[in-house]
């Protein structure tokens, strides 16, 4: 396998360490410059140059795109995906990530807990957001600050309001959060890699300081997580499309609430801290993947007419309901069931005896006229019912 690592920082402990276990499992490696890249799209099909030359041929990438470079560092990667050079996290993924706000409006409607967020433009409507949140003290945050920096702790409502003022004043956007207290200058960072947590570790605040990161005299520790923190960090990371992720959860008194998914964790601290060796982890990893790599099923499978992929829910459904698979009559409408996923669990390639539960979801391929009549109905928005007020409304005269 050849691999590229697109790092800007060659020496730095990260591309030291994964160069180095990609040499240590007889694979080729180059550390690339992802700001050398010239992309191509003169020829008949998708190219990249770099340093003023055809690019040689890669079978997979391992990005790791700054922030101060994810423009281009993105349409690098994208160009990448174009050639069918296998990538763990995708252009998407990595843009989605950057932004706070986008990635947690992404992760909140796949019920992900964060802590309560809110983001506002006009000066009017600050203020009120502060109070949904929770009032003071808040967390504020720019949208694309990283280490710590650009997350501010507002004692006070007036004093926040002043800061996003100030902010805004300089056209940078600003995150209002609820300032989570019993984290007490804490944060959990587990390394997702795939479908697991390889690696995970807490970070402790300096002295008085409320942000935990390493880069503000944060110290570290190795911790075993919960089931609870290891499903919302796997589920974080494959929502947001990456494949391998540093997802950082703050320990509320209610459970893991999820702050940020990076695309390009470091490794410094978590092998540091935990003494495992995360770096050969990650290129076992993409030499799987390399081995097997992604198709897109639906596009795939939906080529002969009449024919896709689609998920069914188990609803109140009592023909379905306590029935073992064979006896469902899902075949017998030419309709082949995939996986079926219970809860956190998924059981592949489902055998006839499986009996089905309510809520069980199962991923199908068949006739889309048979499958449609089996597919919930698209999920409303709770209907709002305004509160009676505490005093009766007096009766009109
Ligand atoms: N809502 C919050 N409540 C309490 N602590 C927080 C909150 N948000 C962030 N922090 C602390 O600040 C640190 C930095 O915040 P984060 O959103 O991860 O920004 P960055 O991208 O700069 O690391 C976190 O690691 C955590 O320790
Ligand atoms: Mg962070």
């Amino acid at each position: 396998m050849k691999i590229a690592i697109l790092s800007r920082a060659p020496r730095s402990y990260s591309t030291q360490r994964l160069r180095a276990a990609t040499i240590d499992r007889g694979h080729e490696v180059r550390v690339l410059d992802s700001m050398r890249f010239a992309i191509d799209l003169s020829g008949a099909e998708p190219d990249l140059q770099y340093r003023g030359r055809r690019l040689s041929e890669y079978d997979a990438i391992i990005p790791r795109i700054g922030n101060s470079i994810t423009y281009y560092g993105t349409a690098v990667v994208r160009q990448f995906e174009q050639m069918d050079v296998y990538t763990p996290n995708t252009a998407a993924g990595i843009a989605n990530s950057r932004d706070k706000l986008r990635a947690n409006q992404i992760l909140s409607r796949h019920g992900i807990a964060m802590p309560p967020t809110a983001f506002v433009r006009d000066r009017a409507d600050v203020i009120p957001a502060i109070e949904r949140v929770g009032g003071a003290p808040v967390v504020l945050k720019l949208l694309e600050g990283t280490q710590g920096i650009g997350v501010i702790l507002a004692p006070e409502i007036k004093v926040a309001e002043a800061i996003i003022e100030t902010l805004q004043s300089t056209r940078q956007n600003v995150l209002i959060q609820k300032f989570i207290k019993e984290s007490k200058g804490r944060d959990i960072r587990a390394l997702v890699i795939g479908d697991r947590v390889v690696a995970a570790m807490r970070r402790i605040a300096n002295g008085d300081e409320f942000r935990s990161n390493v880069h503000r005299g944060g110290g570290v520790e190795r911790v075993e997580l919960d089931t609870e923190y290891e499903h919302a960090a796997v589920r974080s990371a494959q929502i947001m499309g990456l494949k391998i992720a540093g997802v950082d959860m703050l320990e509320s008194d209610d459970g893991p609430l999820v702050m940020e998914v990076n695309s390009s964790p470091g490794l410094e601290g978590i092998e540091t801290a935990t003494k495992l060796d995360v770096a050969g982890a990650v290129i076992d990893y993409i030499a799987n993947q390399v081995a097997f790599p992604q198709i897109d099923v639906r596009e795939r499978l939906s080529v002969s007419t009449g024919y896709g992929v689609a998920e069914l829910v188990v609803h109140g459904d009592a023909n379905l309901i306590g029935k073992p698979l064979g006896d469902s009559g899902l075949r017998e409408r030419d309709i082949a069931v995939l996986t079926l996923h219970r809860g956190a669990t998924v059981i592949p390639n489902p055998l006839p005896y499986h009996v089905l539960e309510a809520d069980d979801r199962l991923l199908c391929f068949g006739k889309l006229e048979e499958m449609r009549s089996l597919i919930p109905a698209r999920p409303r928005r709770r209907p709002r019912v305004k509160r009676l007020p505490k005093q009766p409304l007096p009766a009109p005269e």
